[in-house]
């Protein structure tokens, strides 16, 4: 089965094409990062247009990279939610017309289901069950997986995501959008023992997790004393140290408190180089596993749609035509909620 993947929730048109024996064929991207890094952040209505600019034209040059035609596409899966609704509503709308002209079912996807399986892309791959941490923009959480869509909220952010944070900070030591990976790549200069920054709700006794003083504590800082650039990558070193040990830790108790044996660790954070060396040498150390995607597909991609579509496809799961997309929805509601 050669499944059309396509995703378009934020700043990145996505498409790739999944088959079912052969594996991942292709997937291409186009990032808007440049339009928006005048503006400081996404702006909604401009995602939006520039989907529509770009959707067609990645699909048709995806299909002539991996030598396929339109008609050989077996199933279209797309990113229903959550995301920017506008920015959603293109993908859904290219999706559904697409699977209707070529009678083939058509399945709306969960944004984070799509990072959270997509570390299965990789070799060697977990197997269920294992406990996923999800670290992207908009998202922060502990999740136990038992199988395609038997997921378990163990714990989230309480205010900010990680990446958010990520993003946030970069703002206040005036690095360009989007901040995460200007961050990571500041820190790697610095001294991450310089400055005392907290570490939230380390020891709170659950799995959930706060980012929003650790942000207010580099306001206090950067606000203090104008800092040089010295200073600069040393608040940059100690604010991922914080956010990576809080991160290590609640990911080790939940892997624990599960009785598992392998960490999974999905979305854009993921790419973070602190982070994996962190919890790489953690997991040695406590007897367990981790797996990452490959590296071009911890930020967002058609990939991870295409290979989640397949599996939720494959699976038997509902698929019909017309379509919706949900800007706000949690992805522990995949077990009650049909996906079509
Ligand atoms: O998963 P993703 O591409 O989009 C969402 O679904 O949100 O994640 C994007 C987030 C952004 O906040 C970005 O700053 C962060 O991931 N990010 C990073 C790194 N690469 C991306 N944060 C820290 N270090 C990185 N290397
Ligand atoms: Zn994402």
């Amino acid at each position: 089965m050669l499944v059309l993947g396509i995703e378009t929730s934020c700043d990145e048109t996505g498409v790739a094409l999944y088959d079912t024996g052969a594996g991942l064929l292709g997937h291409t991207l186009y990032s808007q990062v440049a339009m928006h890094a005048e503006y400081g952040g996404v702006v909604p209505e401009l995602a939006s247009r520039d989907h529509v600019r770009r959707l067609l034209p990645l699909t048709r040059s995806l299909l002539e990279n991996c030598a396929r035609r339109l008609t050989d596409i077996d199933a279209i899966a797309y990113t229903q939610g959550p995301g920017l609704a506008g920015a959603l509503l293109v993908g859904a709308a290219v999706a559904a017309s697409l699977a209707y002209a070529l009678k083939v079912p058509v399945a709306g996807l969960h944004h984070l289901e799509g990072h959270l399986l997509s570390p299965l892309l990789a070799s060697p791959a977990p197997r269920f069950p294992f406990v996923a941490l999800l670290v992207s923009g908009g998202h922060t959480q502990l999740m136990r997986v038992d199988g395609v869509g038997d997921y378990q909220l163990l714990g989230e952010t309480v205010d900010d995501a990680a990446g958010e944070a990520f993003d946030k900070t970069a703002k206040l030591l005036g690095l360009p959008y989007p901040g995460g990976p200007a961050l990571a790549q500041l820190a790697q200069s610095g001294n991450p023992k310089r400055f005392k920054l907290p570490r939230p709700m380390l020891a709170s006794g659950d799995l959930n997790f706060s980012f929003s003083g650790l942000k207010t504590a580099v306001l206090t800082l950067v606000r203090g004393a104008d800092p040089d650039n010295d200073a600069k990558a040393d608040i940059a070193a100690s604010f991922q140290q914080a956010i990576v040990e809080v991160l290590v830790a609640k990911s080790v108790s939940a892997v624990a408190g599960e009785g598992l044996d392998q960490l999974v660790v999905a979305g854009g954070v993921g790419a973070n180089t602190a982070l994996r060396e962190a919890l790489s040498k953690k997991a040695q150390r406590s007897g367990f596993a981790v797996f990452y995607p490959p590296q071009d597909l911890c930020t967002d991609n058609g990939a991870m749609i295409a290979f989640a579509g397949a599996l939720r496809l494959k699976g038997g799961a509902p698929a019909g035509t017309g379509f919706t997309v949900r800007a706000r929805w949690e992805l522990d509601e995949l077990r009650t909620v049909s996906i079509a």
